[in-house]
């Protein structure tokens, strides 16, 4: 009785400790590649459970999350039921791989160049995969159009028809404009509370068979 009162009393401290470890190794990994890390603070829960919201835990198709750094926006995939089995995730930086599978440890985490998506996915086994939807915090902003808008492409041709990309940035307009034929965008929601403000974009096939 006396422990578990005492675990319950413990509990939060946990969690604020979990979440302040994650502070600590994100802005360890800013520190190191601030260009590729691009935002100083982890996405907050509000805006990662909207991301993971374009996941469908009863499609049997996998899930492809991209930059998933210190893995805010992984563990509300999970938490939205999604089976860890089901998940790839291409992240660039090596520790934060390292980090992220001690963290989720089914997670099938792929350590390469999301830019370079179907040799990364080739090298890990994944060549052939098709996925039921696409989350992304990689910094769109920070790379020319031309290499954002074939991301969006490449992964768009991994996706059924009418499949979603979503794509946290926060900037007013989209990271990636439109392509009349390419692909089209909408604003999926604005998260005023996330740090820095955060708009979620939505990213949708515009190529006709
Ligand atoms: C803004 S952080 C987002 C991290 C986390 N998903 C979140 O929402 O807090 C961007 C992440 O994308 C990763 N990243 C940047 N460029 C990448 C690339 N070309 N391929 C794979 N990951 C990349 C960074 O290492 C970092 O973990």
């Amino acid at each position: 009785m006396f422990n578990q009162r005492i675990a319950a009393r413990l509990k939060p401290l946990k969690k604020h400790t979990t979440k302040l470890r994650e502070d600590v190794e994100f802005i360890r990994g800013w520190l190191r590649e601030p260009g590729e890390v691009g935002s100083i603070k982890p996405t907050g829960p509000r805006a990662a459970r909207q991301m993971a919201s374009v996941a469908d835990p009863s499609n049997p198709l996998p899930v492809l999350e991209l930059g998933p750094g210190t893995g805010p926006v992984t563990s509300a995939i999970l938490e939205r039921g999604v089976a860890p089995e089901k998940l790839v995730s291409v992240e660039y930086s090596p520790e934060f791989c390292k980090y992220l599978s001690n963290h989720f440890p089914h997670v099938n985490f792929v350590q390469g160049d999301a830019f370079d998506l179907d040799r990364t996915l080739e090298g890990a086994g994944f060549g052939e995969a098709r996925f039921q939807a696409t989350i992304s915090a990689i910094p769109l902003l920070l790379v020319n159009r031309r290499k954002g808008a074939e991301l969006i492409d490449t992964c768009l041709a991994r996706m059924p028809e009418g499949a979603q990309f979503c794509q946290i940035s926060y900037s007013p307009k989209p990271p990636i404009g439109a392509i009349p034929g390419r692909f089209r965008v909408r604003l999926l929601d604005t998260v005023f509370r996330n740090v820095p403000p955060g708009r979620l974009w939505v990213y949708t096939s515009d190529r006709r068979s």
